[in-house]
């Protein structure tokens, strides 16, 4: 059986096999011609035990553009309400024997707790702020089609790296896949120690933004913090793209962000809307083809 729990699992050549899949379908959904019944009579469930757009909404219409049936469960109208634990909730609802399960937990490493009492593959879409790995997934995917490449390119994520399981993965991915990657973070967003020795991290825009290809930014993950370590004005103040500074630091970058998009801290709305520097929606787009793939992979009968 086969999971995806995170990108810290997965060799370059693991990542690379699910981004040539992801870019076939990619191209399918183009040209409208895919196998729309690989996934048919699979019924995937999806267990989010947090709020989701972008995430939930794209995996479940990737497996029915697959022909797969979804149930959505919901924790607010789920016997969590009435006291039951999750362990007992998460082995009632594997004995109902799902061909797939899609998670979120707040919890670090939950996914990879349910994969050990499931008889099906678990599909992590996000734990904690440890891993995020089909975000990942579809910001190379994203890179790869602007760029045509992503070994080389020159990546800078700028915001709550010390909160954001979306650095996590993408700092793994990346470089894995031969990326050069920075961090920028006021002192208190940075986390202790950086997944990869090469990784090299600063403290101000000025010092982290210039030669950067991509600038991906990421916003203040209050739900993980005890107390508010930066207000949102000092946080725009000081690592806030604005179009000024971007002319300025590295006119040629391009902006990418996971989203939800906090507006007016992470950016100023003339950033997240120029047409010429933003991939924002493509990478939106691309959790379609993204999420497809990993679902044939993991999910789709070995032909
Ligand atoms: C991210 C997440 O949930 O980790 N969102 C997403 O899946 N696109 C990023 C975030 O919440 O900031």
């Amino acid at each position: 059986m086969r999971h995806l729990l995170g990108i810290d699992e997965l060799d370059a050549g693991q990542i690379g096999a699910f981004l040539t899949r992801a870019q076939e379908y990619s191209d399918a959904l183009k040209s409208g011609s895919w196998n729309t019944e690989r996934l048919k009579n699979k019924v995937i469930l999806h267990l989010f035990f947090e709020n989701s757009t972008r995430t939930l909404t794209s995996f479940e219409i990737a497996a029915k553009r697959l022909g797969a049936d979804v149930v959505n469960w919901n924790p607010e109208t789920s016997s969590l309400a009435k006291g039951e634990n999750f362990i007992d909730t998460v082995d009632t609802l594997v004995s109902m024997k799902p061909d797939g399960i899609v998670m979120r937990h707040s919890e670090y490493g939950a996914p990879k707790f349910v994969a050990s009492r499931a008889g099906c593959p678990v599909i992590n879409g996000g734990d904690s702020w440890r891993e995020h790995p089909t975000q990942a997934l579809l910001d190379a995917l994203t890179m790869r089609q602007h760029f045509g490449k992503i070994e080389g390119l020159k990546v800078t994520i700028v915001g709550d790296i010390a909160h954001s399981r979306v650095a996590s993965s993408n700092m793994q991915l990346l470089t894995k896949m031969g990326a050069q990657v920075s961090v920028v973070a006021p002192k208190v967003l940075m986390p202790e120690s950086l997944p990869f020795k090469e990784i090299k991290a600063y403290d101000s825009l000025e010092d982290g933004l210039p030669g950067a290809d991509v600038v991906m930014t990421l916003r203040l993950q209050k739900e993980r913090m005890d107390k508010a370590l930066i207000s949102d004005a000092a946080y725009f103040n000081e690592f806030g793209l604005t179009f000024e500074k971007l002319e300025k630091l590295c006119p040629q970058a391009m902006i990418m962000e996971p989203g939800p998009l906090v507006r007016g801290v992470q950016m100023e709305d003339s950033v997240a809307e120029d047409p010429q520097r933003s991939l924002i929606l493509r990478q939106v787009a691309n959790g379609i083809p993204t999420r497809m793939a990993v679902l044939d992979m993991l999910v789709g009968d070995v032909a």
